[in-house]
């Protein structure tokens, strides 16, 4: 999948170091703990990667580079290097920049099957091709995290279904962000059991029409958290909907950073998961509190909205935490000043003081900020 990687993991033995490396590509921190590649030179001395092999988390950036050289190496059998893949700590790897065909993407995976991984991101990456038949010993490695953003797939919603085939069960954070079109072939999708945090933020052409066939149903059984910032979500309904016909039961949704418009009078109400507890509609342009907000809630985030007066009560619902710092009535000027400097539902001046303090506490700060 990277080069660097790659050849920890299948070359090992392989490796020449070769003598004119200046500057090396890669830099490990002083405890050994971090380890950042970035072979963005256009021959870049990619055994500088062995490094690596004592840090705890490595970042690897290949500079926006093909790595169809090394294609060759997919189908080397990674068990003949498994004592040395064993022997790596890497527990988090980040691998971002560059061009990848899946097979050797899915080939790299196999490999750290053997490994200690535990977390994998992948970041602004062109995967291209067909993913390799499945093998039939044990799958890739044991994951509790898979973070993608920016990573696009030449087979398009099946990509999902492939990739989970090839981790081995227990993943708990799966995080696809910034990826566009987000559709996921829902039938070839295995149940993620364990799976209790989902992001699919920032794919701005999601919205919610879309959204029930992302939350494909029923697949995220065990769903305590979902964020879908910036996901182009303009209907607090719309997502009640969504959730309900997904069967998906969140305690915590995060649908900040999406423009939201006030409900149309008289349009259908929807009954929100009842474990929901915890709600952000931080910077969703909000001029008052939607209607249509489950009836009680741990903690509701109103925060960097354009509300002009303090909520009352009878607009809330029951609550133990609120935030509300960033809205004007709390603070017009700096509100006018955050307004010329950058447009937008993002244009918020929070302050750290309010975070997570509770409700009443709050409300008493915007009244003593005017007394
Ligand atoms: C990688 O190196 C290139 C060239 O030296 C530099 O422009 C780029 O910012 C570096 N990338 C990172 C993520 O450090
Ligand atoms: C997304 O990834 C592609 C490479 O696949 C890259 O060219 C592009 O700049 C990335 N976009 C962002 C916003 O980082
Ligand atoms: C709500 O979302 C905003 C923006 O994404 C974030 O800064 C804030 O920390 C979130 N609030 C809570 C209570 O997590």
């Amino acid at each position: 999948m990277l080069p660097g990687l790659l050849s920890l993991l299948l070359l090992l033995p392989a490796l020449r170091v070769s003598a004119n490396t200046v500057p090396e590509p890669c830099e490990v921190d002083d405890e050994d703990v971090r380890c950042f590649c970035n072979f963005t030179d256009p021959e870049p001395d990619w055994s500088s990667a062995l490094q690596c092999i004592s840090a705890v988390e490595v970042e690897i950036r290949g500079g926006g580079r093909s790595l169809e050289q090394f294609l060759k190496l997919a189908n080397t059998d990674p068990k003949q290097y498994a004592d040395a893949i064993k022997a790596v700590r890497t527990r988090r790897l980040t691998v971002g920049d560059a061009r990848v065909p899946a097979q050797l993407l899915f080939g790299a995976l196999r490999g750290l099957g053997y490994s200690r991984l535990r977390e994998l991101t992948l970041e602004n990456l062109e995967v291209s091709g067909a993913v390799p038949p499945l093998p039939v010993e044990a799958p890739g490695p044991a994951l509790t995290a898979l973070r993608l953003r920016n990573v696009s797939w030449t087979v398009r919603g099946a990509w999902l279904a492939e990739l989970q085939q090839w981790l081995k069960p227990g993943l708990k954070v799966l995080s696809i962000v910034q990826t566009q079109p987000l559709v996921f072939s829902c039938d070839q999708l295995g149940i993620f059991q364990t799976l209790t945090a989902l992001d699919l933020s920032d794919s701005s052409g999601l919205g919610e029409q879309a959204l029930p066939a992302a939350l494909c149903p029923l697949k995220f059984p065990a769903l305590q958290s979902l964020a879908l910032r910036n996901a182009g979500v303009d209907s607090l309904a719309g997502v009640c909907a969504a959730l309900a016909a997904a069967g998906v039961q969140p305690q915590s949704l995060d649908l900040s950073h999406n423009a939201l418009r006030p409900a149309a009078p008289g349009a259908p109400s929807c009954v929100w998961p009842r474990a929901l507890s915890d709600l952000n509609l931080s910077s969703t342009g909000l001029e008052q509190v939607p209607k249509g907000l489950p009836a009680k809630l741990n903690r509701l985030d109103l925060s960097c909205n354009r509300l002009s007066r303090a909520p009352r009560s009878d607009e809330l619902p029951e609550v133990s935490t609120l935030i509300l710092d960033g809205n004007p009535y709390l603070d017009p000027e700096a509100h006018k000043h955050q307004d010329q400097k950058n447009s937008g539902v993002q244009a918020c001046a929070r302050s750290t003081l309010a975070l997570g303090v509770s409700g009443a506490a709050v409300l008493l700060r915007g009244a003593v900020g005017f007394a």
